[in-house]
């Protein structure tokens, strides 16, 4: 008798072959836990150990979500339509830091559920968090076979294209939340903007595969938004010129700003777009010439 049985063992693939894609999948979803484990003792003597893991879970919870969304954009890039095998398992991965981030939140507040129900409904930022945590749960709920046969590949679809509205929530969240330095969050904007824009340019030019230069021109363009929306925000925030804040970026000695960062990530995909599709073009041509020879 098998101790797992298959369907539970998630590292292996519907065929019940071992894959190490899934392994890597789960190693790194597992990481932030391991992480966590590591720093236990510092958690444990810093100030609020309880609001630290509160951090760590909603933090990572954004991380996966980006994952989640980059897996259909990365098929096409990266030329690998098999990475489509772990977007489930990303995807309800999210949610379980999700569900921590929330009972972990329940926790700091003593378990007081009247009190928690009362803030998640008058506190702006956690009904920003909380409608996004309704619709990662519906989201993992509707996300089983049964659920998806159930729904129809379309309406199902349509369901699931709710997770950009959700990115757009909990990005607003994460910035409702940060008390001084938006570094990290800008970053995160950017890199959601980007994967964002990636599916309404497929959309707009009716397309699955964005050729090299749709990308660099996309990359170029939420650079430039990840700059100017920065800028524009420092300026509201602490009533200063937004151009005295974009010139700032451009000096290094105060920092490599997040439109830096996005710019050089955006480079990096047109870069493996640019290989990928001149690697998969020499094989593809290989493999007719060696069918044509047969043939001969
Ligand atoms: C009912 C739902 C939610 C509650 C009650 C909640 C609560 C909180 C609280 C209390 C904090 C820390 C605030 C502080 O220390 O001042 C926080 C931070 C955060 N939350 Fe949520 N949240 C919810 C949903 C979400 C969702 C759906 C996401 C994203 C998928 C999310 C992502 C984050 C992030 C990224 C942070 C900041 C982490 C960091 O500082 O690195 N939260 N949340």
């Amino acid at each position: 008798m098998r101790l797992i049985p298959f369907s539970c063992q998630l590292w292996r693939d519907k065929r019940g072959r071992l894959s190490y894609l899934r392994i890597a999948t789960l190693a790194l979803l597992l990481f932030p836990l391991a992480k966590a484990l590591f720093d236990a003792q510092a958690i444990y003597d810093g100030a609020r150990p309880i609001n630290d893991l509160i951090h760590r879970a909603g933090f990572w919870a954004l991380i996966f979500l980006g994952v989640t969304l980059a897996v259909t954009p990365f098929r096409s890039i990266a030329r690998y339509g098999n990475l489509i095998d772990v977007r489930r398992m990303l995807g309800v991965g999210t949610f379980c830091y999700i569900a921590a981030h929330l009972l972990l939140y329940i926790d700091d507040q003593m378990f007081d559920l009247g009190k928690v129900a009362y803030e998640i409904t008058h506190r702006w930022y956690l009904i920003v968090g909380g409608t996004a945590w309704l619709g990662l749960a519906v989201l993992a709920i509707t996300s089983t076979d049964g659920m998806m046969r159930r729904l129809g590949g379309l309406r199902w679809r349509r369901l699931h294209s709710i997770i950009y509205g959700i990115a757009l929530l909990a990005l607003i969240h994460y910035f409702q939340q940060t008390k001084a330095d938006v570094t990290v969050p800008v970053f995160a904007a950017g890199l959601f903007g980007w994967l964002i824009c990636y599916r309404l340019l497929a959309w707009w030019q009716g397309k699955q595969q964005l050729s090299t230069l749709s990308l660099f021109g996309l990359t170029i363009v939420v650079s430039a938004l990840t700059f100017f929306g920065e800028a524009i925000g420092i300026g509201i925030a602490f009533g200063v010129s937004p151009m005295v804040v974009l010139g700032a970026a451009f000096d290094i000695q105060a920092g490599i700003r997040p439109g830096w960062e996005v710019l050089a990530a955006g480079l990096a995909v047109v870069a493996l777009d640019f290989v990928r599709s001149r690697f998969n073009s020499r094989s593809a041509w290989t493999r007719t010439r060696a069918q044509a020879v047969a043939a001969e």
